[in-house]
Order: C-alpha cells, then sequence, then structure tokens
C-alpha cells in the first residue's frame, strides 16, 4: 500500500450537508482502516461562526451517518480529537490572514508539515473565490509542502462557464494541483471497466464494431429530488448526472488501451474518447436522438408520491427534465456505426446501474426455429447495486434436436474473498492525499464533455419543438423510451439483481 503523508484537510463549505453525509464519514472509516498518515487533522472552514468541539459534537459525536457499531465508540472520541474548526464570520470573499495562521498553528500543533489539500464543498460560485483568496494570503504556494485544490461538481454550468472555471482555478493553482471529483470514479466496479477490458484477452478482441451491435447505459434512482429541488430544478438529468457521471462511464468503455496505468496514460486515453463523440449540432438529430421526460406523481417501491412539480424548490411549471436518453455515435476506427443509447432518471421503478454489451446475433443462424433465435448475446457490468458481471448466452436444452435457450454466467463482487471494498469518498479522499490523480477528471476532460453536451442543452432549452414526456413515478420512462432504440430491442429493464430481467413494468 502506498504511504500517506502527514497533512491537513481543510473543508470549505464544513456546515454543509456533504462534509456531514459523505466527507467525514469516509474520513472515519479511513481512519478505522488505518489508513490516515499518523499526523492528520481536518479544519472545516465556513461563514458561520463555531468551535471546535460544537463542529466535533456535529460532524463525529452526534452524526448519524456514522454507523453506530460498537466497535466505533471508543474511536469516535479519539478521531474527533483530530477535527478542527475555523469560522470565516463574514463571506468566503475576505481576508484569509486568519485562516492562514489558524492553519500554520495546527501544522505546528498536529505536524502536518505544510501539508494542504483544501475542499470546496460550497456553492459553484464561490470555487473562484476561494481560491483567489487562498492565493492572495500565499496559501497556494507549494514552499514548504505541497497543496491541493479537490472541487466538487457541478463544475460548471455549461462549456463556457466549465472554461471560465478552468481559466480561473489555474490563474492560482496549477492543473497538476487540482483534483475535480466525480464520485462515480471511485466506485469499485467503475474502475472494473478498466480491468475487465485491459487485464483480459477474451473481451477486448471482441470490443469493436465488428461484434457489438450497441451498447446500453442505464443509470436509475427510484428517489426524487428530495430537498435538492432548487438546485435540481436549474440544472436537470443531463447536467446532474450525464455530463459526468454517465460520460466517464461512457468514456471507459470507449477508450483504447493506455500504455500503461499511470494516471495521465488513463487520462489521455479517456480525453481521445471523449473527444470522438459525435457532437450533435443539427436540431433534427438531437431532436430524433433524444427524449427529455419528467416524473408525474405515481407509486415507486410501494410509496405513494408525488410528482416533480409539487416537490419542494421545483417550479410548479417547470419541464426541467429528470429522465434523459440520449442515443449517440462514436466517431473512431474502433466504433463507427455502432449506436450508443444512455439513459439516467428519477423515480424509476428500482436504483441500479449498469452497462450492456450488446454483441451481434451470429452472422449465419443454425439453429432457426430456437429460442435464441434474434436473441444477442450480452455482457452486463453491474455498477449498483448486486455489483458484478453477467454473460448472456445460448446453451442446448437436454434432449433431441437442437434447442436452444438462453443461459446466464454471473460473477458477484460479493462472493470474493478478502478485502473491504472502499466506498467511493474514502477511495478518491485517500487517493488525492496521496497524490493520484488516476480517477480525478483533468480539465480537457470535462471541457470535452460538456463540448458534448452543450449543443443539446441548447436545443433543449431553446428549440422550438422540444417536448417533455410525462411519466408515472415508478415506470421506465415515457412510453416512447423503446422507439429511441433502433430495431426491435428497446432497453433492458434491469431489476435489483443482476439476474432479474423484467420485460415490462405496469404503470399505476
Ligand atoms: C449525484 C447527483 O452526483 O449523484 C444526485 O447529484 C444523484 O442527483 C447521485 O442522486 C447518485 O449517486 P449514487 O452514488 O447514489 O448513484
Amino acid at each position: 500500500m502506498n504511504k500517506t503523508p502527514n497533512q491537513l484537510l481543510v473543508i470549505f463549505g464544513a456546515s454543509g450537508d456533504l462534509t456531514e453525509r459523505k466527507l467525514i464519514p469516509a474520513l472515519f472509516s479511513l481512519f478505522k482502516g488505518g489508513h490516515l498518515p499518523e499526523k492528520f487533522g481536518v479544519l472545516g472552514v465556513s461563514r458561520s461562526k463555531g468551535s471546535d468541539s460544537s463542529f466535533r459534537e456535529q460532524v463525529v459525536l452526534n452524526n448519524n451517518h456514522i454507523p453506530d457499531t460498537i466497535g466505533n465508540h471508543g474511536l469516535r472520541k479519539e478521531f474527533a480529537d483530530r477535527i478542527f474548526y475555523q469560522g470565516l464570520e463574514a463571506s468566503y470573499d475576505s481576508d484569509y490572514s486568519r485562516l492562514g495562521e489558524r492553519i500554520d498553528g495546527l501544522d505546528r500543533e498536529i505536524g502536518s508539515q505544510g501539508n494542504h489539500i483544501f475542499y470546496l464543498s460550497t456553492p459553484p460560485a464561490l470555487y473562484e473565490t476561494i481560491a483567489r483568496n487562498l492565493h492572495a494570503c500565499a496559501l497556494t504556494s507549494d514552499n514548504g509542502g505541497w497543496k491541493r485544490l479537490v472541487v466538487e461538481k457541478p463544475f460548471g454550468y455549461d462549456l463556457d462557464s466549465a472554461r471560465e472555471l478552468n481559466t480561473s482555478l489555474q490563474k492560482y493553482f496549477r492543473e497538476s494541483q487540482i483534483y475535480r471529483i466525480d464520485h462515480y470514479l471511485g466506485k469499485e466496479t467503475v474502475q472494473n471497466l478498466l480491468v475487465t477490458r485491459f487485464a483480459n484477452s477474451i473481451f477486448e478482441p471482441l470490443w469493436n464494431r465488428n461484434y457489438i451491435r450497441h451498447v446500453e447505459i442505464t443509470s436509475a434512482e427510484s428517489v426524487g429530488v428530495g430537498k435538492r429541488g432548487g438546485y435540481y430544478d436549474r440544472a436537470g438529468a443531463l447536467r446532474d448526472m450525464f455530463q459526468n457521471h454517465l460520460l466517464q462511464i461512457v468514456s471507459l468503455v470507449v477508450m483504447e488501451p493506455p500504455i500503461g496505468a499511470e494516471p495521465e496514460e488513463i487520462r489521455n486515453e479517456k480525453v481521445k474518447a471523449l473527444k470522438s463523440l459525435r457532437i450533435m449540432r443539427d436540431p433534427e438529430v438531437i431532436k430524433q436522438h433524444t427524449i427529455r421526460g419528467q416524473y408525474l406523481a405515481g407509486s415507486c417501491e410501494g410509496e405513494s408520491v408525488v410528482g416533480y412539480r409539487e416537490e419542494a424548490g421545483v417550479d410548479p411549471n417547470s419541464t426541467t427534465e429528470t429522465y434523459a436518453a440520449i442515443k449517440f455515435f462514436v466517431d473512431n476506427w474502433r466504433w463507427a456505426g455502432v449506436p450508443f443509447y444512455v439513459r439516467t432518471a428519477k423515480r424509476m421503478p428500482t436504483k441500479v446501474t449498469e452497462v450492456v454489451i450488446h454483441f451481434k446475433t451470429p452472422h449465419h443462424q443454425i439453429f432457426r426455429n430456437s429460442e435464441m433465435q434474434n436473441k444477442d448475446n450480452k455482457l452486463i457490468i453491474r455498477i449498483q447495486p448486486n455489483e458484478g458481471m453477467l454473460i448472456k448466452f445460448g446453451v442446448k436444452v437436454p434432449g433431441q434436436g437442437f434447442e436452444v435457450s438462453r443461459a446466464n454466467l454471473d460473477f458477484y463482487y460479493s462472493n470474493l474473498p478478502g478485502g473491504k471494498v472502499m466506498e467511493a469518498y474514502e477511495r478518491l479522499l485517500l487517493d488525492v492525499m496521496q497524490g493520484d490523480a488516476t480517477l480525478y477528471a483533468r480539465a480537457d476532460e470535462v471541457e470535452a464533455a460538456w463540448e458534448f453536451v452543450d449543443p443539446i442543452l441548447t436545443y433543449w432549452e431553446e428549440g422550438s419543438e422540444v417536448v417533455t414526456y410525462g411519466y408515472s413515478a415508478g415506470v421506465w420512462g415515457p412510453k416512447n423510451a423503446d422507439e429511441l432504440i433502433e430495431g426491435s430491442f428497446g432497453w433492458r429493464n434491469p431489476g435489483e439483481h443482476l439476474t432479474d430481467d423484467p420485460a415490462f413494468c405496469v404503470i399505476t
């Protein structure tokens, strides 16, 4: 295991939900697993007044997101002693000299040796302000210890704002100091896409236009927008999930084999993959290749739920999409002519994310009257839940003649012996502490993703013939969703379990 140097993690926006829900529980888990360096501290920073002890109470001692197991009781107290708080007591746009003094003091007190991570968990509008003020107080300089900046999503609102943000952050930090987080890259099963493809010799030879008919990616959630209606109504599914998490998955499916596993080697290939997505500029093409939907009241996982427009913080006349399905092509040698279908939505029947590789049917059909006729081989990579992989293939039904039926060959992560699987935030925090940027997005990567998404957003926002279809909460999206897929295949509407294959669902 790599060595993690002594350091101080400074979280801006520390009173926000992410700190309590994700960051501190992930750090606690790293602490419990013995992954934190000997000399390590967390300094929470936000506008409000507060003390070390009140912050420790809030984010560690009384935090319900840290599992209340017996083994955790003593450790909580020990971990809490490493947590500190500094209120800016004004705005984020102020003089950070006092903050600088506190950081120096903590360096001496805990021995963090001038190694600092600044984690921005504030609204994105403050990212540049914070970077500028840190720089003004010489807190970004690598003299006397390294400095890193972690930036949460959303990274930009569109291509122009993402470019602006890159330019302004790069005024104060070098690109190699900036870590743009996408928590999907912290998921083991997302990383396993690389291993499946490049550590085996059985998949890669088939991974191209000669053998693959189409690729399908689904990221469904059964939850609605919850308390985030205000944010979500300005964002929509395309910005919230597709531009970042789903295009990251796409880049791992599409990319060419990197020369090696060094961060820049992998990131170079991912950028190349994103740049090879065919950008749809013609409104007619966008109209034909995209479906936009919004959930109506219905029933989800046995509970009656309200429609999107009735959610708190949402405009009652909103046309923001909670369902987005996009068909696109990849313009390179490997993928020419292979359609990709990617969808994401809230208030679906279940929470599931998976990649489905549909192989072409055999060039010559011998067993014509069998069940396999016109059924394709599929490789299903289940990202969550019930993480694993499934191959669907034809087998002979015992008995006379050649009746063929479809069988499943499945593998589950949970069957692997050994180590606990780290949560996405644990893994990503540990990586940035060790200076490994492999699972973080580079500036050009984020811009390439926006470049693809931007014309769709513009058309959806300004096009005269744009339709937002309603779908009842708890069904697999709008009624016409299958029409996007060429041929008679339709979407694979997965169940909670990897081998579940529900053919359709009931509209309530
Ligand atoms: C976040 C989105 O980035 O990812 C949320 O903002 C979404 O809207 C969440 O619910 C999904 O993440 P996960 O890890 O639960 O699939």
